[in-house]
């Protein structure tokens, strides 16, 4: 099928790439120069692994392309809208705008019965909203195809996704025909799109574009909600000498709990939950839907409250105060396995102890690049070795495998102070302990 896919941000070159993948024809365009001509050589402009090599594949096999040009969109008979909805600082809710210029700039390009899905996050109603950008096209058929991967393991999450979610308009009764059973338009469409995955299995659910838009809203909202909980109980163990570690392992054991998102420590951050429920919120807000608005005030409150909570513990384990000493941050990113430092837990905590007089390095394996502008406070340092020498005290803030694996006796052997504070509870505490090191966490019984 010959595909666009317009905004090829992180959503959009990981759909196109993948769409290439599974034998389709496709066009991914953007307005950045530099990230088409980044795309176009097979290099993300952004780590992610396995995507390279899907790059790479699709323009040697000819089916992917990238181009700055909406008019080569005009060739594709199905488009997927991939452009942010970023936070609007002033409202929280989404903003649309480059939604609704990426469709009016579509528009003259479309041919007759095109078929327009969107995937990017939006608040509901979105839908309707760019119904009537298309106006005077009732030929063009408009979906809502929601995206669930995760940066870090994007390409996976996208040719082995959990389900895929179709909105379409009418909802379920209008997706097939009454008589047959086929499915029709939308859904037609975009089973044509996904045929390798409904082969292979991967369920799929057919609703109303709002209750579409809505699955995936609840569902970051729901993720954010499930890490806030067990932070707040972390709060609870610290205060109780309870350990949240062995808590929420054994809570995970109940199938009807799970132990995914139930990870204790510095909470999340990215470019997706934590705008998200800022904008669930406003939408929550506007339908006069107050449960669910303060609910998501909460979640976020004590999302940011772990922030805090750990610059406070730094302070203590520095006997009072931060000032003057000489910290080592590892872990940069907002999470291991991606270079994304939007929203970064760990670059916000290293900030406000640099602010607080601390000599701060921080060290990441990927994304020291894209920090060290934008911190003029703090002190990058790629290499963790270097990074550890003459630490007074030693935070883990991103639970990179590479952190995960260091010797407590060599760290040991670097640092001043034998003092870490392992705000991701990701360490062997004992292990630290039994090389001399004091070791705190968020909620573990850790105290050494
Ligand atoms: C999130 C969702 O997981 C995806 O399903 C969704 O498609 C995506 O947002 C999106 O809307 O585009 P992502 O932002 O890539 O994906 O990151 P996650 O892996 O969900 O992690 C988010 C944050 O939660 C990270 O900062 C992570 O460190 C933190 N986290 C995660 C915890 O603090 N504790 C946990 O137990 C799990």
């Amino acid at each position: 099928m010959k595909i666009s896919v317009i905004g090829c941000g992180y959503l959009g070159a990981v759909h196109a790439a993948t769409l290439a993948s599974m034998g389709h024809s496709v066009v991914g365009i953007d307005v950045d120069h530099a990230k088409v001509e980044q795309l176009a050589r097979g290099a993300a402009p952004f780590h992610e692994p396995g995507l390279d090599e899907l790059l790479q594949d699709g323009s040697a096999t000819g089916r992917l392309r990238f181009s700055t040009d909406i008019a080569d969109a005009a060739c594709a008979q199905m488009h997927f809208l991939c452009v942010g909805t970023p936070q609007d600082k002033a409202s929280d809710a989404a903003d649309l705008s480059y939604l609704v210029s990426a469709t009016r700039a579509l528009l003259p390009h479309l041919a007759a019965g095109a078929v327009v899905v969107g995937k990017s996050t939006v608040p509901v109603g979105t839908v309707d909203m760019l119904r009537g950008v298309l106006g005077r096209r009732p030929d063009v058929l408009l979906g809502w195809n929601p995206e669930f991967l995760r940066q870090g393991t994007a390409v996976k999450d996208s040719l082995v996704p959990d389900r895929l979610v179709y909105g379409v308009d009418g909802g379920k009764a209008a997706a097939f025909n009454r008589s047959t059973g086929a499915p029709v338009g939308v859904a037609a469409a975009l089973d044509a799109v996904y045929e390798p995955l409904l082969r292979a299995g991967i369920p799929r659910q057919v609703c109303s574009c709002a209750t579409a838009e809505l699955i995936k809203s609840a569902s970051n909202a729901y993720l954010a909600t499930k890490i806030s909980f067990i932070n707040a109980v972390s709060e609870l163990c610290d205060a109780s000498g309870a350990d949240v570690a062995e808590l929420s392992e054994a809570m995970g054991l109940d199938p009807r709990i799970g132990n995914r998102y139930l990870h204790a420590g510095l909470g999340f951050g990215g470019g997706c939950l934590p705008k998200d429920i800022r904008s669930f919120r406003a939408q929550a807000t506007s339908h006069g839907v107050d449960a669910v608005a303060d609910w998501m005030q909460l979640v976020d409150s004590v999302n940011l409250g772990q922030r805090q909570r750990t610059v406070d513990l730094a302070a203590d384990l520095c006997g009072g105060t931060v000032a003057g000493r000489t910290i080592t941050v590892l872990g940069a990113s907002f999470k291991p396995d991606t270079d994304d430092i939007r929203d970064s837990p760990a670059l916000d905590v290293a900030d406000r102890l640099a602010a607080a007089g601390a000599h701060v390095t921080v060290t990441d394996p990927k994304a020291v690049n894209n920090a060290w502008r934008r911190y003029p406070r703090l002190r990058f340092e790629a290499n963790a070795t270097r990074a550890l020498e003459e630490a007074e005290l030693v935070l883990l803030l991103t639970e990179w495998d590479e952190y995960r694996r260091l010797s407590p006796a060599v760290a040991g052997s670097l640092v001043r102070r034998r003092v870490l504070l392992d705000a991701r509870n990701a360490l062997d505490a004992a292990a630290w302990q039994a090389e001399g090191w004091v070791v705190r966490g968020l909620g573990t019984s850790a105290a050494g």
